[in-house]
């Protein structure tokens, strides 16, 4: 029998953590594994971003950023399909010029109310496997399973700078080392839901891990803990 027809209930993983550290492979297998839908949150601050980058906001411009928004559709339907105003921008939101602008958008408290919303909509009525950097602190506190994954910022830097190639796109390992490390540094410190370890989450560092190691991992303290 799968795991998904002996648990009918709806549940919540929740899984965050710094860029580069593994969560999007593993929430998605996870996910798959577990019989649940898999929420990207990061995909839909992504697809904000875009917003604010093709219409030429100052993105330092808190209110005009807020403006823009405002009347701005985003809808994560599944993975590989983010909707910003009704068009799939997925191919678009994984670019250098959004990962250097994304944590600065991010962080501004009507687009984190916005979009934690949006996230909580989602999840009502799924079984899901959520993942982000607050998704287990603030979004949804009480889930039912909290991971942390984590890695080292030279680890995280060498996965980032191979995803990247390929796709085709060269990058100096330096410049995304450095990159990472900014976005690490605005995403923990900023005023409105920080990256941070939630309560009673689950941590696993990945440096010296290979994906189905951890996925074994994630998998039996989920079954453990939902008793599937
Ligand atoms: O996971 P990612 O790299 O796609 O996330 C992109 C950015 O979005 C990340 O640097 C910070 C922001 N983010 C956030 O603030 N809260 C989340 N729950 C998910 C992502």
């Amino acid at each position: 029998m799968c795991l998904s027809e002996r648990q009918d209930k709806p549940f919540i993983i929740t899984i965050d953590g710094p860029a580069g550290a593994g969560k999007s492979t593993l929430a998605k297998k996870l996910a798959a594994h577990v019989g649940a839908i898999y929420l990207d949150t990061g995909s839909m601050y992504r697809a904000a971003t875009l917003k604010i980058v093709e219409e030429r906001v100052d993105i330092h411009d808190e209110q005009a950023v807020h403006q823009a928004l405002c009347s701005t559709e985003i809808q994560f339907v599944k993975y590989d399909e983010i909707l910003m105003d009704n068009r799939n921008v997925e191919s678009l939101i994984r670019s250098r010029a959004i990962d250097k602008t994304v944590s600065l958008i991010s962080s501004y408290s009507d687009v984190r109310k916005k979009m934690v919303g949006l996230q909580r909509d989602f999840a009502r009525t799924h079984k899901t496997v959520v993942e982000g950097r607050d998704v287990g602190s603030v979004v949804f506190p009480k889930a039912d399973v909290k991971f942390f994954l984590t890695a080292d910022l030279n680890e995280r830097a060498a996965r980032r700078q191979k995803e990247l190639k390929e796709k085709g796109v060269e990058a100096v390992y330096e410049d995304i080392r450095k990159e990472i490390r900014e976005r690490d540094r605005l995403d923990e410190s900023r005023e409105h839901s920080p990256l941070k370890v939630p309560d009673g989450a689950f941590v696993v560092d990945t440096t010296h891990l290979g994906i189905e190691d951890v996925l074994k991992a994630l998998t039996g303290k989920t079954i453990e803990v939902l008793n599937l």
